[in-house]
């Protein structure tokens, strides 16, 4: 079809996500990826600086994967998995609980980020409420973004994003999230008085279900990022009180944090962990929610009462589950952690460059993700970095999506020395235009 025919019949039939349509540029057509790069249909490529919303480690049609998605789809391409299951589900639970801390053994499976969340909330509340204790707030933290299902919004409502939505909320307690960066002298401060307010709720607050955290680095809410002692701290208070520690790692899972996942870094021990994005290689919605055996057995009984009423159509899709084992047979290579290690490092050298510039401040590295705040263009979600300066990056040829003033990368693990280097150039060359 051509260009402009095919655009038109975008903008008449496409309601595009997270889109305010009547301002919003037309968007441009990928018609095809390899590994970092996207080429549009005038043939034009851009080096993917946010793997496509973070979802794709290995980069674009990484041919082991593809390869095994089609041969999966030559034996079974779907089955209903109430009553039945299949050895590409069987295989990755394993394979999954065998990289995870060790109590984490029981996997329940949806279809992306925000279902995996809600599957955790469901199960957190009713192992409670299978106790016949009934607790229906969870901890949450300001800027948290877990998803945009009702729930997962709840968690979110410390954003502005969802407030159109506040109504349908349930019971919230936020607290602020301990952002760092470099040269932050306040940072420990921060963090004992945001320990000490979490304790408190725990002490006074008899109705919390679970406290749910994005452990490291807070993806949409602007890239903030954490310290491991922070973590490490919390994780303490939570078991102290007996309570739920959810860890939702549907964006730092999968080597983005500088090991496979973050809990793995941090040396702590969610009670539920949350996983997607990264799962398939970034080739297939599907999404995992893994408790303990612990929870687990607080929903076996007699009769259906005590299960957990959850489950889609396409819950534990083959395809899925070929492209995730796939996708974990490249995470054994240890060129992967060493090119991890490597774009961390490169990331620190460029953070100081960028910092003697007046246009941006509060620089953040943690794993493959580098981010800072271009200064003067507001905070939040409500603030804008202008279509001008995006669009000098887009003409270079960089996939970057700010997050309201934050600009970050999070490229996927396979990008190229050079392609790295160029994207550094022209950062900076757009910086010092700001
Ligand atoms: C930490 C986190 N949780 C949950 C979600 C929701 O995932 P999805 O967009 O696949 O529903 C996201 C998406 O960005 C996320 O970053």
């Amino acid at each position: 079809m051509k260009n402009s025919k095919s655009i038109k019949l975008d903008q008449k039939h496409i309601w595009h996500p997270f889109t305010q349509h009547k301002i919003s540029p037309i968007p441009i057509k990928i018609v095809s990826g390899k590994m970092t790069k996207l080429k549009d249909d005038k043939g034009k490529t851009y080096i993917d600086l946010i793997s496509s919303w973070w979802v794709n480690t290995h980069g674009h049609c990484h041919p082991f994967i593809a390869k095994a998605i089609y041969k999966q789809s030559k034996k079974l391409e779907q089955v209903i998995f109430g009553g039945f299951t299949h050895e590409p589900a069987i295989e990755l639970a394993k394979r999954i609980s065998n990289i995870l801390p060790r109590d984490l053994k029981k996997v329940f499976f949806s279809d992306n980020g925000s279902t995996a969340v809600e599957v955790a909330l469901k199960i957190a509340y009713q192992y409670w409420f299978n106790q016949n204790k009934k607790k229906k707030t969870f901890i949450a933290f300001k800027n948290a973004y877990h998803g945009d299902t009702i729930g997962a919004m709840s968690l979110g409502s410390g954003s502005d994003l969802f407030s159109v939505f506040k109504d349908l909320f349930f019971n919230i307690k936020l607290f602020d999230y301990p952002s760092t960066w470099e040269g932050d002298t306040k940072i420990e401060e921060k963090e004992s008085l945001i320990l000490k307010k979490i304790e408190n709720e725990f002490k006074k607050n008899n109705d919390i279900a679970g406290l749910i955290i994005e452990p490291l680095i807070q993806g949409s809410g602007g890239m903030n990022i954490c310290r491991n002692i922070f973590m490490q701290k919390l994780s303490k208070i939570v078991k102290k009180y007996n309570n739920l520690l959810i860890y939702d790692e549907v964006m730092t899972g999968f080597g983005r944090t500088g090991e496979i996942f973050a809990c793995k870094k941090i040396k702590t021990k969610p009670d539920i962990i949350c996983l997607s994005k990264g799962l398939t290689g970034g080739f297939l919605p599907l999404s995992l929610t893994i408790t303990t055996k612990k929870i687990y057995n607080n929903f076996l009984g007699n009769n259906f009462d005590k299960a957990l009423a959850h489950g889609h159509s396409f819950t534990a899709n083959p395809l899925g589950c070929a492209a995730s084992i796939a996708s974990l047979d490249l995470f054994k290579s240890k060129k992967i952690f060493k090119k991890i290690k490597d774009i961390e490092k490169k990331n620190k050298i460029f953070s100081k460059k960028i910092s003697k510039l007046d246009s941006i401040e509060k620089i953040r590295t943690c794993g493959t993700v580098l981010a800072f705040n271009v200064k003067g263009f507001g905070d939040g979600y409500k603030a804008k970095i202008p279509e001008k300066i995006k669009n000098f990056f887009l003409n270079k040829g960089l996939l970057l999506r700010p997050l309201g003033n934050v600009l970050y990368i999070m490229p996927p693990y396979c990008i190229l020395n050079r392609e790295l280097n160029y994207a550094y150039k022209i950062i900076y060359e757009g910086l010092k235009k700001i």
